[in-house]
């Protein structure tokens, strides 16, 4: 892919699941990539440095701009600039909109939504004075067509997309992008908490496929839209959901 080599990502989320697989996709083209995570990030550091990539791990958790100012300043410590930000942490409170409790639902508000307002605000002063900068958040397909048992998720995913419209309409003009990534069901910790009997007997039967996407299959559509093959990709939602919705 054309111009990800030395371009520098930070990627929320980046321990597991999908943030590791596009950590480590983003390595493999030739970025420096920043792998900031509440989590342990040191086993996804290590397989970066393992195929020969430069890569750091900053504690962050996203919905304390107290970290999040901080992984800011170590990742320009790092590398004196921030070209990608990839708003890819987020969290699961499922349960029926009969029972969820205010607590379940402004947890994931907290993570998905506000994480990646206080992630996108901290570094805007950097790209635009650098007129340069990408940032990809998660959406969902959840977010596009709703979920049963995902009332608080399901905002967070649609709010994302409205987010990402306006920044674009905003800073396009100071040579910024902002797209979001639509995944259909992922094979991560994330799925794996969905009850075995309504994973197999109401998702995976719906998918043409029949089987779950691979975080590798989302990290690669990352470090497109980080490209310069997407330039004139701005405010868009990737759908990547193996047809799960037709
Ligand atoms: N799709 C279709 N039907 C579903 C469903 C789903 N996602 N989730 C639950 N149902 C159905 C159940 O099969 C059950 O049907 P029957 O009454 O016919 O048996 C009915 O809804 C009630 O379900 P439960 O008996 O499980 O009710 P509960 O109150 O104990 O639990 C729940 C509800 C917490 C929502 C639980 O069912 C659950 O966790 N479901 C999965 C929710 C889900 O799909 N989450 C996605 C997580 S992955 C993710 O979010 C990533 C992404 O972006 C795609
Ligand atoms: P995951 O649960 O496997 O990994 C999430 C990572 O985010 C973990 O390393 C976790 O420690 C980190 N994290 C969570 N809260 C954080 C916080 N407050 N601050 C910093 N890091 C935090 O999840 P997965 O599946 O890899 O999902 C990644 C993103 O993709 C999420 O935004 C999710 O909503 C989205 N997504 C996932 C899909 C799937 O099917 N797995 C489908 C569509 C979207």
């Amino acid at each position: 892919m054309r111009g990800l080599k030395d371009k520098v990502v930070i990627i929320t989320g980046g321990a597991a699941g999908i943030g590791k697989a596009t950590a480590l996709r983003f390595a493999e083209e030739g970025a420096k990539v920043v792998v900031a995570d509440y989590a342990d990030g040191a086993q996804t550091i290590q397989e970066i440095k393992t195929a020969g990539a430069q890569a750091i791990y900053i504690q962050a958790d996203v919905t304390n701009p107290d970290n999040v100012k901080e992984m800011v300043n170590k990742t320009l410590e790092a590398y004196g600039r921030i070209d990608v930000l990839i708003n890819n942490a987020g969290i699961t409170k499922d349960s029926m909109m009969k029972k969820m409790a205010k607590e379940a639902w402004d947890a994931v508000i907290a993570v998905n939504l506000t994480g990646v307002f206080n992630c996108t605000s901290a570094v805007l002063p950097t790209m635009l004075q650098q007129n340069f900068g990408v940032v990809l958040t998660a959406s969902s397909v959840v977010g596009l067509y709703g979920n049963l048992g995902q009332t608080n998720y399901a905002a967070t995913k649609w709010g994302v997309i409205g987010m990402t419209k306006t920044w674009a309409k905003e800073m396009a003009k100071y040579g910024l992008r902002f797209n979001c990534v639509a995944p259909g069901f992922i094979g991560t910790e994330m799925v794996r908490k969905i009850p075995e009997q309504v994973l197999q007997e109401k998702i995976i039967i719906k998918i043409p496929a029949g089987r779950l996407g691979e975080p590798e299959e989302i990290g690669a559509i990352y470090a497109f839209l980080a490209s310069d093959d997407a330039k004139y990709i701005n405010g868009a939602v990737i759908s990547v959901d193996g047809a799960c919705t037709l």
